[in-house]
């Protein structure tokens, strides 16, 4: 279908409702001009979207921990077991899956023995992001933490500054069944007599660059060196244990900065076949200026940034379809999925939360959109993203979450978390959007790769005029769409092929501005709120999505 294409069709309603059409009062009414359109192919459904693409990351690093996550027992601000309520309660909203930790770049130089034993006798260190670190948040407060909000850890693993020694002892405290060994009577004594069963595991965190500044030859080899053994709880149970409480691990090799495809190959090279990972782990941050590395505001914007940040960060798309066409090659049976274990919109200072808030920015309505396309992404990528993890849940580069002291907001990127809820688990389908594309008047080339600074992009010149995913559970058809476009609204034809419309409902978030955010003072600035639907029937509907909104629609089939 072209991409301009405009249609002329019947409906009965104002613009901005939603009408169905069906076949047979095509003929009938009035003419409505469309500007885009979206097919949908119940039919043709394809895999299954893992819920872990949902997930979450949190690092020591500025505000994120001490404060934003561990405010301490003795706290006034509502917590539980030390952990604040408010971001226990955000994190069940949004389902959390799967929460990464200590870093990041935190972890290369984090010692886990200093985080366990009584929290007063904890050692303070200086940790990488120039923070003195208490250790009052360690391995059994994180362990807590998951507990409480119902998710899965993923450790990541000191490669940099630690043995291999260190790595499978860490996974014996972890994960050796209660009393059988020294640590695992050492975590016992710690508190918790019953293994964690960690089931992630990074093998270490972007080795190109702050876990080493290693060549991938030389990543590829610790890579062997760290798990050619470590203890396998789960595959090798004496008969008569309790296998259900015993599970393998799933390795996550460091894999890419951006659309480094070279990285990837030579590691996998390098990586005995016997022994490849469960995930390779790539991060892709979308810088605030294309130019310089974490550079532009959060807030203020003009409307070609707003286009050309979009635009880069919808190049997540070639970076996923570039390294699995690169796994291809050495692993033809992808065994090996991709992890995108830190993705966001990545700005310079100016609206941090405080001095001590390392890295913390506010997250407008843009942020939304970009949430919107990059969650897209990965649902319409569900055969190739087994997992990805936000950077970061809360005060840090692209959160849901702001906190300071007893004050605190979600942020519309939080919002979109939980409007997609209804897709994780449902299998993607196929679908075709068309509408005008916008260009990037912006749009510049930098090189991909290399042991560059992370947020390496190549050219991109125009962006997705309209762009979404869609997928099904049962007869539940969930679409969502984000329209970047910031005065057009898109009238668009929706036809849902070979199927019949029972009922649809959504919700839609939009700002009166796409600076719109959230703060402390006025922490419902932007929600969502449902969109008024018509029941429809027949295949056909006739939606307008209004400029700078993400839309969810929910359709019941017949
Ligand atoms: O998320 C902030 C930092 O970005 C992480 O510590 C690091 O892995 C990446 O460079």
């Amino acid at each position: 279908m072209s991409p301009t294409r405009r249609r002329f069709l019947t409906t009965a309603s104002s613009a901005l409702s939603l009408l169905a059409l069906s076949r047979s009062r095509s003929l009938s009414q009035t003419a409505t001009q469309t500007d885009a359109s979206i097919d949908i192919f119940p039919t043709e459904t394809k895999s299954t979207i893992a819920p872990e693409i949902y997930s979450h990351f949190i690092e020591h690093l500025g505000g994120v921990i001490y404060d934003g996550v561990w405010v301490g027992e003795k706290s006034k601000i509502p917590n539980e077991h030390g952990i604040r309520k408010a971001f226990i309660d955000a994190m069940r909203a949004v389902q959390a899956p799967v929460l990464r930790w200590p870093g990041g770049c935190f972890a290369e130089s984090y010692d886990w023995r200093d985080g366990i034993g009584p929290i007063p006798t904890r050692p303070q260190r200086t940790a990488f992001w120039e923070q003195e670190d208490t250790n009052h948040f360690g391995t059994h407060e994180f362990m807590a933490t998951c507990r409480t909000i119902g998710c899965k850890p993923y450790l990541a693993a000191n490669l940099r500054s630690l043995p291999a020694r260190d790595f499978y002892q860490y996974m014996e405290y972890c994960n050796a069944p209660a009393g059988t060994n020294a640590l695992a009577k050492l975590r016992a004594a710690n508190g918790d007599a019953e293994p964690f069963n960690v089931e992630f595991w990074g093998v270490g965190n972007e080795s190109w660059g702050c876990g080493g500044n290693l060549t991938p030859e030389e990543y590829g080899a610790k890579y062997r060196d760290y798990t050619t053994w470590y203890p396998r709880y789960g595959s090798e149970a004496p008969a008569g244990a309790d296998q259900s409480r015993r599970k393998d691990v799933k390795l996550i090799a460091c894999g890419p900065n951006g659309d480094d495809t070279r990285w990837t190959q030579e590691v996998m090279r390098s990586i005995t076949p016997s022994h490849l990972p469960f995930g390779l782990s790539v991060h892709y941050y979308t810088s605030g200026d294309a130019k310089q590395f974490a550079k532009g505001d959060a807030i203020q914007f003009d409307d070609a940034t707003h286009y050309d940040l979009l635009a880069r960060g919808s190049y997540m798309e070639n970076v996923i379809g570039d390294h699995w066409k690169m796994l291809d090659e050495i692993d033809p049976n992808h065994k090996v999925k991709l992890v995108v274990d830190e993705w966001g919109a990545w700005y310079g200072k100016s609206t941090e939360i405080g001095p001590q808030y390392n890295l913390s920015q506010q997250s407008t309505m843009r942020d939304a959109l970009l949430t919107g396309i990059t969650l897209d992404t990965f649902q319409r990528h569900s055969d190739k993203v087994a997992m990805a993890n936000v950077a970061q849940s809360i005060n840090c580069i692209h959160s849901l979450m702001l906190a300071s002291e007893d004050k605190f907001t979600v942020t519309p990127t939080f919002h979109i978390f939980q409007m997609y809820l209804p897709h994780r688990g449902a299998r993607t389908l196929r679908t075709e959007f068309s509408a005008p594309a916008i260009p990037n008047t912006l749009a510049t080339f930098s090189p991909v790769g290399g042991n560059s600074y992370i947020g390496s992009t190549g050219p991109i010149d125009k962006l997705a005029g309209l762009s979404g995913s869609a997928s099904l559970r049962g007869k539940e058809l969930t679409l969502s769409v984000v329209n970047p476009h910031l005065t057009h609204p898109l009238t668009t034809e929706l036809v849902l092929h070979e199927s019949t419309i029972a009922s649809v409902r959504g919700t839609v978030l939009v700002g009166s501005s796409v600076h719109d955010h959230n703060t402390f003072e006025q922490p419902n600035a932007v929600h969502p709120t449902p969109v008024q639907i018509a029941t429809p029937s027949g295949r056909r509907l006739i939606h307008t999505f209004p400029p700078a909104s993400v839309t969810v629609l929910q359709f019941q089939l017949a």
